[in-house]
């Protein structure tokens, strides 16, 4: 970047910044307005709609510039919550003395750089050779290693000498053979974490317990994040933001140190794993939002598509994607311009189809998508006919002549209701299959 893009980049960011602190200074007109931004005026005169939405899709990053203590993720974000054991994977080699510090670090700091496996280190390979193999502490090749550091003086997990030492393990020896009868919360030492700029859980001190819980059955472990680092907290900050212009994330989050409210919990994940007639297959889910339900059913083995239509969705839904590792396909467009695949097991159409029941001519490309579709089975959550939203609609159904429109337009036929309402809204979810 050159000094004449840099002095604009920085002016931008700074009306904006000056912008929004007096926006902020006047009580209520933030929540108003957003209100009135997001969802009113666009009910009222839909060409309005049609151009914001037009004018949203292409500069939604604007928000992003928006600076604000109400985006201070330290303010959601909570420290001590209980992990899954599978999403630790490396160890950062640091010492306890430097503990204090590291909680402290710059944002220049790449913990990549000093990253090992877990099952690399010499905490997991003493562990693993004494609890699988079933060889003596002092018989282990790598036990020497701990006690040449302990000849320096310097401490391991605690202890000061080799007599020490021998304790520790031994108590590990003693969790390991009773993990039956211990509480996790209790006897076991509280595992200190970090988090890197790609959202990856790192153990900063707890080694010898995070190797144990690894070669045990345990699945989760009580984990004290003590650094994240500064893009991470970028990312959550940006998300805060991307959150409080859509006035509540939809979906709950899946990566643990996410734990932002969202409308909707994993009730409807549950609820249709429970409807599932197979365990494997293609799945589309239609107006994916995040695609919560392709992590998921990626989970279960299906192979998911997320066809989403709006841009900031689908960037928050690519980031999340990668940090999770998962593979589904993000196609971003509208559902009625899907033409490369049309053909799948299980359909999800929750909270989706209404929106096209508001105008005409969404109505008649629903038809014409349904007529395109093949598909076995589509789990349909419809939405409840006296909401505000459908007051101008072009047809508004009740939720039974909903399901018989999609009968009567799909290749499907049969129909069960297999909830009434979830997370405490009256929209119910049906099983509409061959
Ligand atoms: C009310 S949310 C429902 C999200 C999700 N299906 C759920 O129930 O958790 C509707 C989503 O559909 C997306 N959407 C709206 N119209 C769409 C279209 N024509 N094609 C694809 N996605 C669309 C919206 O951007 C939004 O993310």
């Amino acid at each position: 970047m050159n000094d004449k893009q840099n002095f604009i980049s920085k002016m931008k960011g700074k009306t904006i910044r000056v912008f929004w602190y007096f926006f902020t200074k006047v009580p209520k007109l933030k929540t108003t307005l957003f209100r009135f931004y997001a969802w009113r005026i666009f009910e009222i005169v839909p060409y309005f709609k049609k151009l914001i939405y037009k004018f949203y899709d292409k500069f939604w990053y604007i928000e992003l510039l928006i600076d604000n203590k109400d985006f201070d993720p330290s303010n959601y974000q909570i420290d001590k919550y209980s992990l899954e054991i599978s999403r630790i994977k490396f160890a950062i080699h640091i010492r306890q003395t430097s503990l204090k510090h590291l909680s402290n670090i710059d944002s220049n700091w790449d913990f990549s750089e000093n990253l090992t496996n877990i099952k690399d280190t010499n905490e997991y390979i003493l562990l693993e050779n004494h609890f699988l193999k079933k060889l003596r502490w002092k018989d282990i090749d790598v036990y020497s290693d701990f006690v040449k550091v302990l000849s320096t003086n310097k401490k391991v997990s605690g202890c000061s000498n080799e007599v020490e030492f021998l304790k520790y393990l031994d108590s590990l020896d003693e969790i390991f053979q009773n993990f039956d009868r211990i509480d996790i919360n209790k006897d076991i030492a509280k595992i200190k974490v970090g988090i890197d700029r790609n959202g990856r859980f790192l153990v900063f001190d707890g080694l010898f317990i995070v190797s144990l819980l690894k070669l045990s059955d345990f699945k989760t472990a009580p984990v004290e994040v003590i650094n994240r680092h500064p893009l991470w907290i970028k990312f959550s900050s940006d998300f805060l933001k991307f959150q409080s212009v859509h006035g509540e994330l939809y979906q709950p989050l899946i990566h643990p140190d996410l734990s932002f409210e969202s409308s909707y919990t994993d009730q409807r994940f549950l609820i249709i794993q429970e409807n599932l007639a197979i365990n494997n297959g293609t799945l589309l889910d239609i107006g994916a939002n995040l695609a919560y339900f392709c992590h998921k059913f990626e989970d279960l083995g299906f192979n998911c598509y997320a066809v989403e239509i709006r841009p900031s969705n689908v960037h928050y839904m690519k980031k999340l994607r990668d940090i999770e590792g998962k593979k589904f396909k993000i196609i971003n467009k509208s559902i009625f311009d899907l033409k490369e695949k049309l053909d799948f097991d299980i359909v999800l159409a929750l909270n989706i189809f209404h929106h096209f029941l508001r105008e005409k001519e969404l109505y008649q490309n629903l038809i014409a998508f349904l007529g395109r579709l093949k598909l076995k089975t589509m789990y349909f959550q419809p939405h409840d006919p006296s909401e505000n939203i459908m007051r101008n609609a072009y047809v508004n159904y009740d939720n039974e002549q909903f399901v018989r429109f999609i009968i009567k337009n799909s290749c499907l036929n049969k129909f069960e209701l297999i909830n009434k309402q979830s997370d405490g809204r009256s929209r119910p979810i049906y099983k509409i299959f061959k």
